[in-house]
């Protein structure tokens, strides 16, 4: 069953019918202001952060997706009331029809409803902290139509989201007031002249206002049948305490035939509204602030754009799967309908990966990223495992305006910084790989010598920071040399504590590879040699201790008692995906036991919506292993579809050179192939999830926790560096697709140091792997391909065979 299509001229999922079966988001917001909206115009705003400066309100768990931003309209003569969004007053949809289109930062809402068309669309300009709502309303019917619009947002009553769970405390925190056409929200809590001020303008005089919820909506009542709509006019009352809320509204007659334009504003600051309204009254700036949101994307996509058969593909590498990487990047994981904001931290490994996917579209976040990152890092070389920037940022260490000090206070040394046993043994790895990736698209290799100070004192490169990662692996070993598992390594739910993980082994193995690679480039002699050394040591550890020689596959630990995990005589977790898909990916795994470990993954663990995290289920709790083990089956980290690390699969087969069966299990958990059996998928299919439910669960197939997922990232990552085979390299451009042997070939156009390069690959002879010529402007290329000057549009030809 459908709900909709890609509209892939315009960057937009089309949703047709708003029934959907659970809430479709977007997020607006390219800078501080961030709104997650969901089809229905639910959702809520923040500024900077998720967890603190919550601008209004979302009450998780207890409905799909309200409140939210909504307008009503209202006939005023016939007393007849429904919302531009289907939700929250959902008119049937046998009378009235919606459509929705989230673009890339923005979504606009459609509704025809009894000869009236109504639209809004809500975005956030680039440059203010303010969200507009551009609203269109027409008569197309024959009569004269009087007319009443209302905006609706519920304010929070605090900054700091979980107060707005506490009731009793917070009911008499906050307070509205009404000046010249703007309602403004005061917290009691947090008296920044900024972050303690939210308003609601709109463009019109309004004829009627609310601040308080309870006097718009009515007693007994919800946001689908608010008293003011009902009645036709809000109560002009503003309080200070209770619940707070935002409603303008207006009356307004159109002839037949004609149209009018208006906006709401929803912003944050104390004295910003008089500014913002009267900029936005002119739809000149309001068109021109949309217009910059497209362009920015525009700009960000046309870094690597790909023309292939494979339609879903192109389609999400185009936009959808750049914008998701982008998200996590730039709002963190902790802003969704799941996640509401409970930590505005960052996880350590899940920056650190989703940082490798946007060097080329975003190099300023990244490399913020990457210093936050490494501020987060200890002087033994593992990271914090979950992190607030602000706590290691020089510069915001004692000033926080968004965080009032009396209600969120500085955590002591103690409080920030963990020892070894809440340490996760992966974290600071992958940071090697980031950072590499960074400088390979960059250039700025002077980054390797910034000075970056350690979270618990001293300082040292950028360069020495990834050693002490490497040199930490190195020493956190268990009886094999294998690395212990610590608190957790990539799955937290796999606590291993001094049993060993095979998964960070493989890691620690393709870190140090990448890394030796740096100290080639740099002449570093001692390093090349130690790490060397260092690597050649995990791989004999690894191929001495985790290879299963009865499956034909990598195991994937042991426990502290020395228990194997994942063999073949074991009956539930006996095949994982980690453990087999990083063997491969990090160069560690010969070609033989590299296409024995991956064929037992296709055996083992696919399915049609993508690669189980293991099979069979774990049944049976086992402290040893870890919580994993206590996850219902098929669920989760517990046999689920995990998608993260799918895309490591398509990795490791692409550096087999199996391009169809990279593809095979790229298709399979693509969302876009997912479109038409959203009654068993449910989650929006222009997002990746976290996890579908596995085969071993009754709901197989169902996708859960949309957009906050590190598979966006990886997906990103590995399509364009390893299908594509489009790798930015220290001295250039490199091309080498492993890609199924039906296609004929593919177009890319990848810009890189501020040149394009336009490559058409050809594939005459259809294999999956391997490059016969290239030619640069029609010059043959022996290697890789040099950097050309910025602003140049160079044409590269690959031919495979
Ligand atoms: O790797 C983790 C991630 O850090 C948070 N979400 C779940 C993943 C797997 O456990």
């Amino acid at each position: 069953m459908k709900y909709g299509y890609f509209d892939n001229d315009n960057r937009e999922y089309v949703i047709t019918r708003p029934d959907v079966p659970a809430p479709w988001t977007n997020y607006l917001g390219t800078e501080k202001f961030c709104t997650v909206i969901s089809h229905n115009a639910g959702g809520y705003s923040f500024y900077q952060s998720p967890e603190y400066n919550r601008i209004t309100k979302f009450r998780a768990n207890a409905s799909f997706d309200r409140p939210g931003h909504y307008v009503y309209l209202r006939d005023d003569v016939s007393g007849d009331y429904w919302s531009i969004s289907w939700q929250p007053v959902a008119k049937s949809l046998e009378e009235a029809t919606y459509e929705v289109r989230h673009g890339l930062s923005y979504s606009t809402f459609k509704c025809d409803y009894n000869g009236i068309s109504a639209r809004k669309t809500l975005f956030v300009p680039k440059g203010e902290d303010t969200e507009i709502w551009d609203v269109v309303i027409k008569n197309n019917s024959d009569a004269p139509r009087t007319l009443s619009a209302f905006s609706f947002v519920e304010f929070s009553f605090s900054h700091i989201q979980s107060d707005n769970q506490n009731h009793q405390m917070s009911l008499y925190s906050s307070g509205t007031s009404y000046e010249d056409g703007v309602i403004l929200c005061d917290l009691y809590y947090n008296t920044d002249d900024f972050t303690g001020f939210y308003y609601l303008a709109s463009s019109f005089d309004p004829d009627s206002f609310d601040g308080q919820r309870d006097a718009f909506i009515g007693p007994y009542r919800d946001e689908s049948n608010p008293l003011a709509v009902e009645q036709g006019r809000c109560s002009n009352k503003v309080q200070t305490c209770y619940n707070q809320c935002g409603s303008l509204h207006k009356q307004f007659t159109l002839q037949p035939g004609e149209e009018i334009r208006f906006n709401f504003i929803l912003g944050i600051g104390k004295h910003e509204a008089a500014r913002v309204r009267a900029k936005y009254q002119d739809f000149a700036e309001v068109d021109a602030a949309l217009e910059a949101i497209k362009t920015h994307w525009d700009s960000r996509c046309n870094k690597f754009q790909v023309k292939s058969p494979n339609e879903g593909l192109d389609t999400m590498i185009n936009a959808w799967t750049l914008y998701q990487a982008e998200t996590c990047v730039v709002w963190s994981r902790f802003a969704s309908f799941i996640e509401v904001g409970g930590r505005t931290g960052l996880g350590y490994r899940d920056t650190a990966q989703d940082a490798i996917s946007v060097p080329h579209s975003n190099p300023r976040s990244t490399r913020k990223r990457l210093v936050d990152l490494l501020r987060g890092q200890v002087r033994a070389g593992y990271g914090l495992h979950l992190f607030d920037p602000d706590w290691f940022d020089p510069e915001k260490a004692d000033v926080k305006p968004s965080k009032s000090p009396t209600v969120v206070p500085t955590p002591s040394d103690e409080d920030k910084i963990h020892g070894i046993k809440d340490t996760c043994s992966d974290d600071h790895l992958w940071l090697v790989p980031t950072i590499i990736n960074y400088i390979q698209e960059t250039g700025e290799e002077g980054f390797l010598d910034e000075v970056i100070p350690y979270a618990d004192g001293g300082d040292a490169t950028v360069y020495e920071h990834m050693k002490a990662a490497l040199n930490f692996s190195a020493e956190y070993v268990g009886q094999t040399g294998i690395c212990k598992g610590l608190r957790a390594d990539w799955n937290d739910c796999l606590n291993l504590g001094g049993g060993e993980s095979a998964m960070v082994s493989f890691l620690h193995f393709w870190a140090l590879q990448e890394f030796v690679a740096l100290a080639k480039h740099k002449g570093k002699a001692a390093d090349i040699e130690k790490y060397t050394e260092m690597a050649a040591n995990v791989r004999e550890a690894c191929e001495q201790h985790l290879w299963d020689d009865e499956g034909g596959w990598y195991i994937r630990g042991l426990t502290k008692d020395g228990d194997k995990i994942g063999t073949a005589q074991q009956t539930e977790g006996r095949v994982h995906l980690e453990s087999n898909t990083l063997a491969v990916l990090s160069g560690l795994a010969s070609q033989e036991r590299g296409e024995k470990a991956m064929d037992a993954v296709d055996e083992n663990l696919f399915s049609e919506y993508g690669l189980h995290l293991n099979s069979p289920s774990f049944a049976t709790p086992n402290d040893d292993i870890g919580f994993v083990t206590r996850v219902y089956q098929g669920v989760k980290e517990n046999g689920a579809i995990f998608s993260h690390p799918n895309p490591w699969a398509w990795v490791a087969e692409a550096k087999l050179g199996r391009g169809d069966r990279a593809m095979k299990f790229y298709d399979a958990l693509n969302p876009y192939n997912q479109n038409d059996m959203i009654e068993k998928r449910v989650a929006e299919p222009y997002s990746y999830v976290q996890f579908i439910m596995g085969r071993d669960h009754e709901n197989h197939g169902r996708a859960n926790h949309p957009w906050l997922t590190g598979t966006s990232g990886w997906a990103y990552f590995a399509v364009t560096n390893f299908i594509l085979g489009v790798q930015t390299g220290f001295n250039g451009l490199t091309v080498d697709p492993c890609i199924p042997t039906a296609w004929p070939g593919f177009e890319v156009s990848r810009q890189w140091r501020g040149a394009t390069f336009n490559i058409k690959v050809e594939n005459p002879d259809h294999v999956s792997k391997g490059v016969v010529s290239v030619t640069l402007n029609g010059e043959a290329i022996d290697g890789a391909i040099p950097e050309q000057p910025a602003g140049s549009v160079n044409t590269v030809t690959v031919i495979m065979g």
